[in-house]
């Protein structure tokens, strides 16, 4: 998580005093502009949208793709639960996908779960760790299929050279309280694809019936919701935007004091990483479940199989296949799609109850981190 201080302080007052609370209706260039700009600067992207929560990144991500009724699209088992509720709310079918011991989706799995009804991956960087994008990328070239990449817990992390979110057709970030930079609630889409980005622009605002000049191509106008970013947060995110490779790599040096008290007991094997010269996050994987839960009885490490929603087994809606409204409910009309089910991904579960994750937020000193891995370490 990111801590705010005395710039986003300014920033937020500085919108107060102006007035201007909402980015169409002030007067010259708004704050969710200039956030957008810096966006696309830092990441090296050509086009970046601000939202309203990840979410709608992923919802207008797929909108703009043009994914819908009919259409599946593969989402790893392990991820927080909007990255299959996404393709749910624009009418397509989340085909469940096992992570492997990367803790991201794993290819092989990926090839397996291909279907002639296929049309998008979302794989997802999970905890700051970074999917196997070469992998992927060359399957959606050979498949023809869309990749939309989940990067909510990744703003900013480098895969190979690329920020993660840029590397596929489209990326999502979430900017809600627990992430690399944070609003409370926000997001935003990523891509270099300007029918997405316009098909996306247009949805996020209602259909942008008003907004001359923004689709950028020849796309009809069509409706869409409101998933609009308020200039307070745009006011908030810029300054943390500007710290934030400074915040990443203050991470990196926390894994690596991670890695080196790891390395003294043979018993303890940090997870394999799909960038490690790049890497950001920690895991460290268990050949039992039990070896797992004894580790994670240190506080400040996580049993990731007790990680709530993050884990499909606990998506009840999804897995009991619910919407609230029969007749928008994908699953009635899905063409032979036959939807998650509990017993989908046994090797996720596996995995998860076999890993443990280390915390390596940039606030706890290094010192403090070092004692909690010994204390950790001592136990095994
Ligand atoms: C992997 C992942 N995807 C999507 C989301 C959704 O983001 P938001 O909470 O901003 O809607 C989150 C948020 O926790 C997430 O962790």
């Amino acid at each position: 998580m990111s801590s705010l201080g005395m710039r986003e302080m300014a920033a937020a007052l500085r919108v107060l005093v102006r007035g201007d609370l909402n980015r169409f209706l002030g007067q010259g260039v708004s704050e969710t502009q200039r956030f957008e700009a810096a966006l696309q600067d830092l990441l090296r992207v050509e086009h970046a949208l601000a939202l309203n929560s990840g979410t709608s990144a992923l919802i207008c991500a797929l909108v703009g793709a043009g994914i819908g009724p009919g259409d599946e699209v593969l989402v790893p088992a392990y991820t927080w639960v909007s990255t299959a509720a996404a393709p749910l709310a624009v009418g397509a079918i989340p085909v469940l996908v096992d992570v492997d011991e990367s803790l991201a989706i794993d290819p092989a799995d990926v090839r397996r779960k291909i279907t002639p009804r296929t049309k998008a991956i979302i794989p997802v960087h999970m905890r700051n760790l970074v999917a196997d994008m070469d992998s992927l990328m060359a399957i959606a070239r050979e498949k023809n299929l869309i990749v939309i990449e989940d990067a909510s817990q990744a703003a900013g992390v480098e895969y190979r050279g690329r920020r993660v979110g840029t590397i596929g057709h489209a990326g999502a970030l979430s900017f809600n309280q627990h992430k690399n930079i944070q609003s409370g609630e926000g997001g935003a889409l990523l891509t270099n694809d300007t029918r997405i980005f316009a098909r996306a622009g247009m949805y996020h605002d209602v259909g942008s019936y008003s907004r001359e000049g923004r689709a950028g191509t020849d796309e009809p106008l069509f409706v869409g919701l409101n998933f609009r970013m308020p200039e307070l947060l745009a006011a908030i995110l810029i300054p943390q935007l500007r710290r934030l490779d400074k915040q990443l790599a203050k991470r990196q040096a926390r894994r690596k004091v991670i890695v080196e008290e790891l390395s003294r007991k043979p018993a303890l094997r940090t997870s394999p990483h799909n960038d490690p010269p790049n890497a950001v996050g920690i895991t460290v994987l268990f050949d039992t479940a039990a070896a797992a839960a004894r580790f994670a009885e240190t506080t400040g490490i996580n049993h990731l199989i007790d990680t709530g929603r993050h884990i499909y087994t606990n998506w009840q809606s999804v897995l009991e296949q619910r919407s609230f409204h029969p007749r928008m409910n994908p699953y009635s009309w899905s063409n032979g799609s036959v939807g998650p089910a509990k017993d989908d991904c046994p090797t996720t579960v596996d995995i998860l109850a076999r890993t443990c994750s280390i915390s390596v937020d940039p606030e706890v000193p290094i010192p403090v981190l070092r004692r909690l891995v010994r204390r950790a370490a001592a136990r095994m």
